[in-house]
């Protein structure tokens, strides 16, 4: 990384993400997956919110560190989604193909999200949904990628994937489009016109700093 940044971007790019979905279908682990490049069959529920940093060189010209904001699924039931969603500008929203409960959920996590948080230009944040553990066999579910693509069509997901932490599958095509999705967003280049070199469109936390990871 650090020689494509002797010359320096002439873009940075600072992305907040969020990581939604219920209780144990995943979160955690794809983003340790994403980032660290582990997998754990331990499973430790996540308290609150936690925080990863990757940084991403997209191109020659522009750098994009993502900010992953990994929500505990129990949080659905509190009150601090609205503080943590503030400012995101893109999300995951998990569930387990093995846990159809996890997937009935998906509709609260989604309207919950289009709520609370909206781009500067007032539309939804892109929300792309991910199949998670589809190493294992699928529940109960229609699953055809016609139904899945109709199904994100009609709720607002740009795009689902199927993922496994597990077996490192999908995770890195998922991100590169929600990243892509992002990056064409409009408000991005209204940004970019007020400041040339810098885009920071989150204030964020110092933790996630000091967590930080990269490639
Ligand atoms: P909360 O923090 O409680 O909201 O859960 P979470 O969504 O962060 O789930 P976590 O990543 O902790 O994973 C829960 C369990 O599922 C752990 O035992 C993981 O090892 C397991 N797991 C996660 N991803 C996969 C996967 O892709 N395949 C399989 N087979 N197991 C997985
Ligand atoms: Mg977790």
């Amino acid at each position: 990384m650090a020689e494509g940044l002797e010359s320096g971007p002439s873009s940075e790019y600072l992305f907040k993400v969020l990581v939604i979905g219920e209780l144990g279908v995943g979160k955690t682990s794809i983003i340790k997956r994403y980032v660290h490049r582990l997998f754990s069959r331990n499973y430790r529920a996540t308290i609150g919110v936690d925080f990863a940093l990757k940084v991403l060189p997209w191109d020659p010209s522009t750098l994009i560190r993502l900010q992953l904001w990994d929500i505990a699924g129990q949080e659905r039931f509190g009150n601090m989604t609205r503080v943590y969603y503030k400012e995101a500008v893109g999300a995951f929203v998990v569930f387990d193909v093995s846990r159809r409960s996890t997937f009935d959920a998906v509709l609260k996590w989604k309207s919950d999200l289009d709520s609370k948080v909206k781009l500067p230009n007032g539309e939804p944040i892109p929300a792309v949904l991910l199949a998670n553990k589809c190493d294992e066999q699928w529940d109960d579910l229609e699953n055809s990628p016609s139904t899945m693509d109709r199904y994100c069509k009609e709720n607002g997901f740009i795009a689902w994937f199927e993922t496994s932490a597990k077996e490192n599958i999908n995770i890195d095509e998922a991100t590169r489009f929600l990243v892509k999705n992002i990056l064409a967003s409009d408000f991005i280049h209204l940004s970019e016109n007020r400041d040339v070199d810098t885009v920071e469109l989150t204030e964020g936390p110092v933790e996630a700093e000091n967590k930080a990871s990269c490639c």
